[in-house]
């Protein structure tokens, strides 16, 4: 069985370059979320607290099962911990045995970024010049590196209530000739950009912005709230947008939707990737993808990754299972 652990998905990502595995998962997700009937699919298995979440991510077609363990603690932040820790599994679904296991603290951030970049592609304007990001936590690089590479950005506006995440995001993107311009509150940021990433953690409702304070056409990106009472946009605002969730039976439970009825979502996002829901259908709508984190996006990210370490020999195999002659006799391991 082969481990991965963050250096390794650190040096598959230096090896692959960001924006390039960023599109690649996006790619995949296209080619995954085209074949929707294919999987066994469900919403996860959450498990609250004061403090968080910890949910169990499964997903399978007929080649392979994954799953993924994640917690989401935004309090995490304050003890030098990540908000969003994660761990996941691919397996052969023809014998049951797991092929890799590794960390998906990375693979989160990536698999994210490309799940909104599928949307995007379907919701978004694509003379988009402009994006706002709010909340400058651990996604949110990730996030701007992916729509820098897929739209034409002339502008990238910034805020977060830590100014300390505003700087390391400031410092961390430097390199990439980006026009970074930090803002002094939410409404600067979003007033006039041509989409809208919202990347905060909080364990309660927030309101980011309404209708009101953005423009006409805008796409807007909400990763943030994604469980129960955790939400970023106000309820008004799902009745006038085009709404475009995952999969309806967990974005109800844990999405911006929480807030609203079924009767408001346009579509799942794989109906716009099979055609059989159109996404923006001109310039002046405003769409909004309600991401909460879906578990086929998680399969889709480690069935890709799964066949680049074995192109490229990353990781450790290791022997985690018992290794013996006779599959009758595990008695005998104990001897050997
Ligand atoms: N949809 C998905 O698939 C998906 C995937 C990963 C993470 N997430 C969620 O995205 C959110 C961000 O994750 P992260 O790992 O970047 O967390 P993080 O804790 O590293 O960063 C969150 C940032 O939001 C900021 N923030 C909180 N409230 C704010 C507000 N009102 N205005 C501006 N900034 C504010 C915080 O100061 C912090 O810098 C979390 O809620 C996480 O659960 C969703």
């Amino acid at each position: 069985m082969l481990i991965l652990t963050a250096s390794d998905i650190r040096d598959i990502t230096r090896h692959i370059g960001l924006e390039q595995f960023i599109n690649r998962a996006t790619a995949s997700l296209k080619q995954d979320f085209g074949r929707w009937d294919s999987y066994c699919l469900s919403p996860r298995y959450a498990t609250y607290f004061p403090q968080g979440v910890i949910e169990l991510m499964p997903c399978s077609d007929n080649e392979f099962y994954t799953f993924k363990y994640v917690n989401g603690h935004p309090g995490n932040v304050l003890n030098g911990k990540l908000s969003v820790a994660a761990i996941g599994q691919i397996s052969d679904a023809g014998n049951g045995y797991p092929l890799m296991l590794c960390d998906m603290t990375l693979l989160t951030a990536i698999r994210t970024a490309a799940t909104s970049m599928l949307a995007a592609s379907y919701l978004a304007r694509s003379t988009a010049k402009s994006l706002a990001v709010i909340g400058t936590g651990a996604q949110a690089e990730f996030q701007t590196v992916g729509f820098a590479g897929n739209y034409a950005l002339e502008k990238i506006f910034y805020f977060d209530i830590d100014s300390g995440a505003m700087v390391k995001y400031a410092r961390n993107l430097a390199g990439l000739s980006l026009d970074l311009i930090p803002c002094g509150s939410i409404l600067e940021a979003v007033h006039g950009a041509d989409i809208v990433t919202t990347a905060t953690a909080a364990k309660h409702r927030q309101m980011l912005f309404g209708l009101q304070e953005i423009a006409p056409g805008t796409h807007i990106n909400a990763i943030g709230g994604d469980c129960p009472g955790k939400t970023e946009l106000p309820a008004q605002l799902l009745r006038q947008v085009k709404l475009v969730v995952e999969y309806t039976p967990q974005s109800l439970i844990e999405g911006e939707i929480q807030q609203g009825d079924a009767g408001l979502i346009h579509a799942e996002l794989a109906e716009l990737v099979c055609g059989t829901k159109i996404g923006r259908d001109n310039n002046r709508e405003i769409t909004l993808f309600d991401s909460v984190g879906f578990a086929l996006e998680d399969f889709s990210i480690l069935r890709i990754v799964y066949k680049l370490v074995t192109e490229f020999k990353f990781g450790t195999e290791i022997a985690m299972l018992p290794e013996v002659e006779d599959p009758k006799d595990l008695f005998g391991f104990l001897a050997s």
